[in-house]
């Protein structure tokens, strides 16, 4: 907790918004998709996909990845409590929303479903996209995939898998996901090692969200080396989320940015 109140402190220190901007890349997606507070229709969508999550009390046993639940005691769990606890917030999905409808990347790689909060935002921002989304617990999936359908978002392909061996068994130069929201297992090693296997998939237009990044030191030192790839030309810091672009015609730069 001290850990992610001082990351803050810093944060907040070194953030500027879009005025201190000046390559056009990033500044138009500041202004047209950041900081787009018009409201959307898909939003009632979003918030109706999170009201029935959270309205159901029903309990699910989860297999758990890592480290375990720093919230949870049991792997028996009420649906709507995992939904406030791991799933993404309403602003984020928002959020999310919006970027993948300003890029429209036709293909997307999700890591990490839970109840597919996130996945419903990827889903809706374009429906012509073909959205693939990786879970390990399969009773956790099988939720995620009855509201799926029940908001007839059918662009979405849910996998249960473990994330190492679905990437490694992948033949990922046939994939060109323009779009790759990282969200499951929040460790350095593993990130990197997902950064690592994705790379081959890469192409001028890739757009990845690496959720988290101020969570640990040690997903701090992930970032660090992340954003200093030299595949990676933009980088943007919003605290809870580092975005990396590797646009070959823009000049390398690190943003950081108060959202
Ligand atoms: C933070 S939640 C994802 C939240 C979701 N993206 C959202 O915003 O609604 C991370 C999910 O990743 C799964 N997970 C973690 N590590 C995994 C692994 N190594 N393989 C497969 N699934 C894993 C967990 O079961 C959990 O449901």
């Amino acid at each position: 907790m001290f850990f992610q109140i001082k990351s803050y402190l810093q944060f907040l220190w070194h953030s500027k918004n879009e005025h201190a901007v000046h390559s056009p890349f990033v500044f138009n997606f500041l202004t047209k998709c950041f900081y787009d507070k018009k409201s959307k229709p898909e939003y009632v969508i979003l918030r109706a996909y999170r009201k029935s999550l959270l309205a159901n009390k029903n309990t699910i046993e989860v297999a758990d990845f890592g480290s375990g639940s720093k919230v949870f005691k049991s792997n028996i769990r009420v649906i709507s409590k995992v939904a406030n606890a791991a799933g993404i917030s309403r602003k984020r999905a928002e959020l999310l929303f919006r970027i993948t409808n300003y890029f429209q990347p036709d293909c997307i790689l999700e890591i990490g479903t839970s109840l597919g909060l996130a996945t419903s935002a990827l889903s809706l921002g374009n429906l012509k996209a073909k959205i693939t989304t990786l879970e390990g617990c399969p009773n956790t999936m099988a939720i995620a995939k009855s509201q799926l359908q029940l908001f007839h978002l059918d662009n979405v392909n849910p996998v249960v898998t473990e994330f190492s061996s679905y990437l490694d068994d992948l033949r990922l130069s046939t994939f060109d996901f323009k779009l790759i929201y990282f969200d499951g297992n929040h460790s350095k090693k593993a990130t990197l090692e997902y950064f690592d296997l994705l790379l081959p998939t890469i192409t001028n237009e890739t757009v990845w969200i690496f959720d988290d990044i101020h969570w640990s030191p040690d997903m701090k030192k992930a970032w660090e080396i992340i954003k200093n790839h030299p595949k990676i030309t933009v980088s943007i810091d919003t605290f809870q989320w580092g975005l990396v672009f590797f646009r070959r015609e823009q000049p390398k730069e690190h943003f950081v940015i108060r959202i």
